[in-house]
C-alpha cells in the first residue's frame, strides 16, 4: 500500500480517487482537515476497505511513525501543505509549521522507519514530496520557462516555505540516502479545487452574481495544467522517476488571468446563461494587486516526457470545460465548503482592495 499526506484537499483527492480508478493497491490517507481538507472530496470510497482515512498532522512524527509500523507503505507521496499565496501574505506562520517543520519531521519518521527495513525493501521504497513552480520565482516575459536546474527564487512566504521543503527533501537524500523524488508543478484546476484559488473562485462568484476580481491588470501569466494530467504524472514519477531526480510537471499552457477570466465567462455565457442575457465578463472589477505578485510562471515539462514518457491528455480547452461543467453539476459541493470560515476569508481578502 501507499501513503498518501493531504488526501482530503484539492490534488491530494484527485490524486487517491484517480489511483483506486487505475488499480486496486490500498490508500492510507493522513490529513489534518485544515479549512482546506474535505472529507466530502473522499466521499465515493465510503466503505471501500482499500482505503483508511487517519486524521492526523504531518508534524506528528509519533503518529507518524505508528502508521508507517503499523501499515508498511511501500511509498508516500507529500502533498499535505499550506497552499494558498494570498493566505501565506496575511498569515505566514501556518505555511512554517506545515510547509516546513510539519515536512521535516515527516521526513524524520519516514528515515526511522526506511533505516529498520530489510534491503530489499529499503531499495524499493520511495518518498515522493510534491512541489510547486512558485519556488523558482517570477519570470520576464521573453525568459524561457523553468527547468529543473533554475536557481530557487521564491518571492511568498508561501514559495519559500516550499523551497525550504524541496531543500530539506533533497537533503534527506544526499545525507541520508533516502530514496526520494520531488515534483515541480504549474498551477492545477479542476474538481474539488477549493473556492479561493483564481478558477473556481471566478466559477463560484460569476453564478452568485458577485464580483470577479482581477488582482492589478490580470496580464500575469500563469502555466495551468488539469489536475487530473498531474496525477498521471505524479503516478508515472512514482513507477519509473530516478532517485534524488526533480521533474518539472506543466502543462505547455501559458495563460494571463484576464484571458483565464474571460474563458470561464465564455463558457458560462453558453452553458448557463444570465438571466438578464447579459455577459458574465459584466461582473469583472480590477482591485488593488496582490503585494509582491510574480508576473510569470512557465513550466519547461522537457525532462518528464523525455525521460518517462508523460504527456498531458488535456488541452486548456478541453480541461477548463470539464472544470466548468463540474461545479455546475456540484452546487452542493460548492455549498458545503462555503462554511463560516470561507466567508471570513472571503472578506479579509477582498476588504480595503478597492
Ligand atoms: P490544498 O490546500 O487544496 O490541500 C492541502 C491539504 O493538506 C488539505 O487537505 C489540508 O487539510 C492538508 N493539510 C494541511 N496541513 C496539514 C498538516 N500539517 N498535516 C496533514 N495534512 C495537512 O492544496 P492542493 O492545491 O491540493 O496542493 C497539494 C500540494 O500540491 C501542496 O503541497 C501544494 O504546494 C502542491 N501544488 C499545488 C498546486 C496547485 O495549483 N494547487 C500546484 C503545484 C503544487
Ligand atoms: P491563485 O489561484 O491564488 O494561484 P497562485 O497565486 O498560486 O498562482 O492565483 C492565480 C492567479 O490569479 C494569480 O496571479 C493571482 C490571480 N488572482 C486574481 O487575479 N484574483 C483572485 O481573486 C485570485 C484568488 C487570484
Amino acid at each position: 500500500m501507499i501513503l498518501v499526506t493531504g488526501s482530503a484537499g484539492f490534488i491530494g483527492a484527485n490524486f487517491v480517487l484517480d489511483w483506486f480508478a487505475q488499480g486496486e493497491e490500498s490508500v492510507i490517507s493522513l490529513d489534518k482537515l485544515t479549512y482546506a481538507g474535505n472529507l466530502e472530496n473522499l466521499a465515493s470510497l465510503k466503505g471501500d476497505p482499500r482505503h483508511i482515512f487517519v486524521r492526523g498532522d504531518i508534524g506528528d512524527a509519533e503518529l507518524v511513525g505508528q502508521l508507517l509500523r503499523q501499515y508498511c507503505p511501500r511509498a508516500i507521496i507529500n502533498f499535505a501543505a499550506e497552499s494558498h499565496v494570498d493566505r501565506s501574505i496575511h498569515g505566514p506562520e501556518d505555511f512554517i509549521r506545515t510547509n516546513i517543520v510539519g515536512t521535516f519531521h515527516l521526513l524524520e519518521a519516514v528515515r526511522a522507519y526506511w533505516s529498520g527495513l530489510a534491503d530489499a525493501e529499503k531499495d524499493g521504497f520511495r518518498f515522493l514530496h510534491v512541489s510547486t513552480d512558485e519556488v523558482y520565482g517570477s519570470l520576464a516575459k521573453d525568459e524561457p520557462a523553468f527547468s529543473e536546474t533554475h536557481r530557487y527564487e521564491p518571492n511568498s512566504p508561501y514559495s519559500a516555505s516550499k523551497a525550504a521543503s524541496d531543500h530539506l527533501v533533497r537533503a534527506y537524500h544526499h545525507t541520508y540516502g533516502l530514496p526520494v523524488l520531488t515534483t515541480n508543478c504549474s498551477n492545477n484546476y479542476g474538481p474539488y479545487h477549493f473556492p479561493e484559488k483564481l478558477i473556481p473562485l471566478m466559477i463560484v462568484n460569476a453564478l452568485a452574481g458577485k464580483p470577479l476580481p482581477v488582482y492589478g491588470d490580470g496580464q500575469q501569466i500563469r502555466d495551468w495544467l488539469y489536475v487530473k494530467d498531474h496525477c498521471s504524472a505524479i503516478r508515472c514519477v512514482l513507477a519509473k522517476g530516478r532517485l534524488g531526480e526533480v521533474y518539472n510537471i506543466g502543462g505547455w499552457n501559458e495563460k494571463a488571468n484576464l484571458d483565464i477570466v474571460h474563458t470561464v465567462c465564455t463558457l458560462l455565457d453558453e452553458l448557463r446563461p444570465r438571466t438578464d442575457s447579459k455577459s458574465y465578463r459584466e461582473q469583472i472589477v480590477f482591485v488593488t494587486d496582490r503585494p509582491g505578485h510574480d508576473r510569470r510562471y512557465a513550466i519547461d515539462a522537457r525532462k518528464i516526457e523525455r525521460e518517462l514518457g508523460w504527456k498531458p491528455a488535456e488541452t486548456f480547452d478541453t480541461g477548463i470545460r470539464k472544470t466548468v461543467r463540474w461545479y455546475l453539476d456540484n452546487q452542493g459541493w460548492v455549498g458545503n465548503v462555503q462554511s463560516g470560515s470561507y466567508r471570513q476569508w472571503v472578506e479579509k481578502n477582498y476588504a480595503g482592495r478597492g
